[in-house]
Formats: C-alpha cells, structure tokens, sequence
C-alpha cells in the first residue's frame, strides 16, 4: 500500500514539473480518480489548471451539485450543461459500442472547446494502473473520462496516478480531506447512466437508472460492495392496484472486486434485497419489477453494455 503523504508530495512536484508554466486542463468526473488527481493537480499549479466538469445527463444523482460544493474553492472550475446534446446525438441509438463511441466524441467535442478557450496545453488524467492493463486487452472500448482518445492535440499528457490501484487512490483521497462521499464513492463508468440502460437512451429510462442507482448505493452502503447500482433492462407486466401495467424492469448489481477486472456477484440477506425491491416499486415511478443479477465477471462485465 502506497504510503500516502510521501505520495501527494512526490505527485504535486511531480506535476509542477512536468507542467511547467503551461496551462493544463482535467475532466472531472464526479468519481474518486479524477477527483484526487485534480486536487493534486490544482496544488502544484493552482490556477493554471481548469477544471472541467461536464454534465451529460448521464451523471448519477446530486453528481453536479456535490462537484459545486467540493470543487467551488477552485476558481477556474468550469460546469458545463450539456444534457440536451448528449440526449440528442444519443437519440435511437442501441448498439452499446456506438453509444460508448457517441458519448466519448461528445464529450470530446466539449471538452476540446474549453481548452482552446483556456490555451491548455497538457491534459491532466486520473487514469490508474488497471484502467491501463483493461485498455490494452480491449475488453470494451473505455471511454474514461480520464482516457480520452487521441484526437484531442495536447503538447502532453500528465497521469499522476497511473500506479495506483484503487483502494490506494482512496487512501490518498483521503489524506487530502476529499469529502467521505468521494473518497469511498463506488466506481462508474465514464459513459455513465447510458451503458446501465439496455438499448435505446431516453431520459425516462435514465431518469429510473439514476432513482434506482441512488436508492441501491444506499441500502448496499452497509455491506460495502465494490459497486452496487441499477440498470433498466427492458419492460414487463405487474399490477398496480387494480390495474395490470407495463413497467420497467430494474435489474440489481451488486459485486465484490479489487480492482474491476474480475468480480463476484454478492450474497446479499434475502431483507436487504426484498428492502431495495419494495424501495425502487414504491418511490420510482413506473418500475414494474427488480430483478437481481447472480453473474459473476467473467463471463458477464460488471456493466450491463
Ligand atoms: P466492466 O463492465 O467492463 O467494468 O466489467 C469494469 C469496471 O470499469 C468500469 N467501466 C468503465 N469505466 N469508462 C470507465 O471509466 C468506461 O467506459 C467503463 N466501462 C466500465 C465499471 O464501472 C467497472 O468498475
């Protein structure tokens, strides 16, 4: 386990120096990784860095407003809506590589604009070493966004965590007082909500992702997954009072891993799932069943596209 104070001290210099007097840009995200390197980053050069965080739509509940209250101290943050557009290029879309390939040349699009606005030059990433060993066995097109692809023109590209597992990201988000919400926050994948929507993207079906995401983070927080969350898979019949309905069905995730590249479903107590099913019926709108998925990583991905 990497030692974490020698760490942050070793990574700002090694920031500072690899920068220079350049500008720089970072994407955040939302999740630990980008978090920690951008915090990093804006120790070794303050100002000169801009933050960039996008919101697709595709985010996971309250993502924006925990970016504004984390991130405001930095005065070059930069949020940025662009919800209809990921929406709309997005429209009618199912195949899961096409989506992953539009949300990636999106996010570029809006990413490329601000740091031509800001004159950036190096492109700060939270990339970490396992997103490195996945990248080169292929075993989805990651769009990270702490991986973007290389039609982005940057003079350099700095990843002062591209040696850290995981857990020691952790340690060291936690050494620089990032809040317990970010520092222990589950993974998620940089297309977001859109690859735990099966087929077609609408923002109803992300809108039942995000609800049922948000309910299961919570319940499973006790039990302490790798991740945990709620993909929407297509529509069945239930009843609703008197009336049969054609509802979502919402799908249960809940895995055990060390760095995401092999997982076990978990053997949740038969209450807490029955509590998460009677949660998603009762207060997200339109689910007609839950579901929970057994699969262990291989043979299925922790994600659902
Ligand atoms: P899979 O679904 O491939 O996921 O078993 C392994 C881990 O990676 C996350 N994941 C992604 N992370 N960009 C990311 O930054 C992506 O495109 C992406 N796809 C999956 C996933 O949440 C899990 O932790």
């Amino acid at each position: 386990m990497v030692d974490a104070a020698a760490f942050i001290d070793e990574a700002t210099a090694a920031v500072d120096a690899a920068v220079g007097d350049r500008r720089a840009v970072i994407a955040l995200s939302g999740g630990v990784d980008s978090s920690v390197a951008a915090t990093l980053a804006y120790a070794a050069i303050g100002e000169r860095l801009t933050p960039v965080y996008v919101d697709t739509g595709l985010m996971r509940a309250g993502e924006t407003d925990q970016i504004r209250e984390t991130f405001g101290y930095m005065e070059t943050l930069e949020v940025i809506d662009a919800r209809e557009r990921f929406l709309d290029a997005l429209e009618g879309v199912s195949d899961p590589e096409r989506k992953r390939h539009i949300i990636g040349e999106q996010f570029i699009r809006v990413f490329e604009t601000v740091g031509a606005r800001m004159d950036a030059r190096v492109l700060i990433q939270g990339t970490i070493y396992p997103d490195r060993i996945e990248s080169e066995g292929n075993i989805k097109s990651h769009h990270n966004v702490g991986g973007l692809p290389d039609a982005v023109e940057f003079d350099a590209i700095v990843e002062p965590l591209a040696e850290l597992y995981k857990d020691e990201v952790r340690a060291v988000a936690r050494a620089l007082e990032l809040p317990a919400a970010i520092a222990d926050r589950m993974p998620f994948p940089g297309p977001g909500l859109a690859v735990r929507v099966i087929g077609p993207v609408t923002a109803e079906r992300l809108r039942v992702a995000r609800e049922a995401t948000a309910i299961i983070e919570a319940e499973l927080a006790p039990h302490d997954p790798w991740q945990g969350f709620g993909a929407v898979l297509g529509k069945a019949t239930g009843v609703k009072g008197d009336n049969r309905i054609h509802g979502h069905v919402v799908a249960v995730r809940a895995v055990d891993s060390r760095d995401g590249m092999t997982a076990r479903a978990m053997e949740l107590p038969w209450q807490t799932l029955q509590q998460i099913q009677s949660r998603i019926t009762g207060q997200v709108d339109g689910v007609a069943r839950v579901v929970y998925d057994i699969t262990h990583k291989p043979p299925a991905t922790i994600e659902y596209e």
